[in-house]
C-alpha cells in the first residue's frame, strides 16, 4: 500500500481510516475521493501533504480512471455509500446509484488500470436477521438482505466477487457489523442518543428496543481493514465485529449513565421514550469473526464501555461540530420526516 484512493473519506468511517492511514503508515499517499453529500463533511478530511481531497462522485468513471492513472494508485479502499437503512425506506433510489452503480463505475476503473488492490467495505446486514438463539454469520452465511440499504450492498458485494471470478480483479471484501465512534453522523442511533439527551429531548427507541446489534468502535475497524488490505488472500471475504451484543435500549442506558457522571443536573434515561418501529426492523446481527482471527491475527481492542466513553467524550468536545449539522435544512427535514409520524408505544 503505497498510494491509496479512499472513497467516502468525507464520512463517518473513511475520515477515521484516513487518519488512521496518516498517523500509523508514515509513507502512504491518499488521495480521498467523496461527494460530499448530506452525509459527507468537508471538514472531516484531514489537512495534510499526503492527502489529496477530490470533490466528486464515484459514479464518473471518467474522474475516478484518471486519478487511479495520475497518482499511480496501487490500493483502492471504498468506503462510499449511502448508509442509512431508514433512508433507505423512505428514498431508496440513492441506495441503488451510489452502492450498486457507484460501485460498478469503481469495478470498472480499476480494472481499466490495473490496481493491485481493491477493497471492498461492506456490512453485516447482508446476511440477513438472526433469531435469539442462531448462531452468528459466518463468511458462508447466505446472503439473505431484508432493507433496501442491505439489499443495494449485497448486490455490490456480488459485483466485486464476479469481478474477482470473471476479470480476475485483485479484490477482496469484508462485512462488518454497527461501528461507533468520532465523526458518526448524528442521525445514527449512538450519537443521535447523545445529541438529544444532552438537549434534553425525547431519546427515541424503535418498536420495544430489544433488537440487537453487534458494537464495534470505528479505531477497531480501520485496524481490522488494513489488516485485510496488507494481508488478506485476494477473492477472500473477511467478517468483522466487536463481539458485544447488548439490546438497542441496553446501549441507550448505557450512554445515559455515562452521561449522567459528566453532567449528573439531569437523569437522561428519563427522556427514553419507544415509538413505532422501523418497517421490517432486523432483530439480531453477530458476526463469527474467527476467520480474520486465525488468518489474519486481527480481534478488537475497545470493550463497548471504553468505546462508549470514548465516544461520549468525542461528540461533548466537538459539540460544534454536531450543531453546524443539526442546523442545516436537510438535517432538520430528515429529523421531522422520520420522526414525526412515530408516535409514542407503550411498553
Ligand atoms: P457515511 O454515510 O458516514 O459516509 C459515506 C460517505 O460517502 C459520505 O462522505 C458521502 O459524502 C460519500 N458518498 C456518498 N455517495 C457518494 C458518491 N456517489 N460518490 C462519492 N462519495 C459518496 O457512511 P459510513 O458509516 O462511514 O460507512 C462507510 C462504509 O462502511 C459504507 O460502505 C457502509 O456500507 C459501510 N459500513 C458501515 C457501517 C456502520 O456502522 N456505519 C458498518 C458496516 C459497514
Ligand atoms: P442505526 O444506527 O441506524 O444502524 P443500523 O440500522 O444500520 O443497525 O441503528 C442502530 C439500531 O438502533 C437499529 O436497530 C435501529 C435503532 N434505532 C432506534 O431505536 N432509534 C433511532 O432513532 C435510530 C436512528 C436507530
Amino acid at each position: 500500500m503505497q498510494n491509496v484512493l479512499v472513497t467516502g473519506g468525507a464520512g463517518f468511517i473513511g475520515a477515521n481510516f484516513v487518519r488512521w492511514l496518516l498517523r500509523e503508515r508514515p509513507s502512504v499517499k491518499i488521495v480521498t475521493l467523496d461527494a460530499l453529500t448530506y452525509a459527507g463533511r468537508r471538514e472531516n478530511v484531514p489537512e495534510h501533504n499526503r492527502n489529496i481531497f477530490v470533490h466528486g462522485d464515484i459514479r464518473d468513471r471518467a474522474l475516478v480512471e484518471k486519478l487511479l492513472r495520475e497518482h499511480a494508485v496501487d490500493t483502492l479502499v471504498h468506503f462510499a455509500a449511502e448508509s442509512h437503512v431508514d433512508r433507505s425506506i423512505l428514498g431508496p433510489e440513492a441506495f441503488v446509484q451510489t452502492n450498486i452503480v457507484g460501485t460498478f463505475q469503481l469495478l470498472e476503473a480499476a480494472r481499466a488500470t490495473g490496481v493491485k488492490r481493491f477493497h471492498h467495505v461492506s456490512t453485516d446486514e447482508v446476511f440477513g436477521s438472526l433469531g435469539p438463539n442462531d448462531p452468528a454469520f459466518t463468511e458462508t452465511t447466505p446472503y439473505d438482505p431484508r432493507s433496501p440499504y442491505s439489499a443495494s450492498k449485497a448486490a455490490s458485494d456480488h459485483l466485486v466477487r464476479a469481478y474477482v471470478h470473471t476479470f480476475g480483479l485483485p479484490a477482496t471484501i469484508s462485512n462488518c457489523t454497527n461501528n461507533y465512534g468520532p465523526f458518526q453522523f448524528p442521525e445514527k442511533l449512538i450519537p443521535l442518543m447523545i445529541a438529544n439527551a444532552r438537549a434534553g429531548k425525547p431519546l427515541p427507541v424503535y418498536g420495544d428496543g430489544k433488537q440487537v446489534r453487534d458494537w464495534l468502535y470505528v479505531e477497531d475497524h480501520c485496524e481490522a481493514l488494513v489488516a485485510v488490505v496488507e494481508k488478506g488472500r485476494v477473492g477472500e471475504t473477511y467478517n468483522i465485529g466487536g463481539g458485544v451484543q447488548p439490546t438497542n435500549l441496553e446501549v441507550v442506558q448505557r450512554l445515559c449513565a455515562i452521561l449522567d457522571e459528566l453532567e449528573p443536573e439531569r437523569r437522561h434515561a428519563e427522556l427514553i421514550k419507544f415509538v413505532t418501529d422501523r418497517p421490517g426492523h432486523d432483530r439480531r446481527y453477530a458476526m463469527n469473526i474467527e476467520k480474520i482471527e486465525r488468518e489474519l491475527g486481527w480481534r478488537p481492542r475497545f470493550g463497548l464501555e471504553q468505546g462508549l466513553r470514548l465516544t461520549v467524550r468525542w461528540y461533548l468536545d466537538n459539540a460544534a461540530w454536531v450543531k453546524s449539522i443539526q442546523e442545516t435544512g436537510d438535517f432538520q427535514k430528515w429529523m421531522n420526516r422520520n420522526y414525526e409520524k412515530r408516535g409514542e408505544v407503550k411498553q
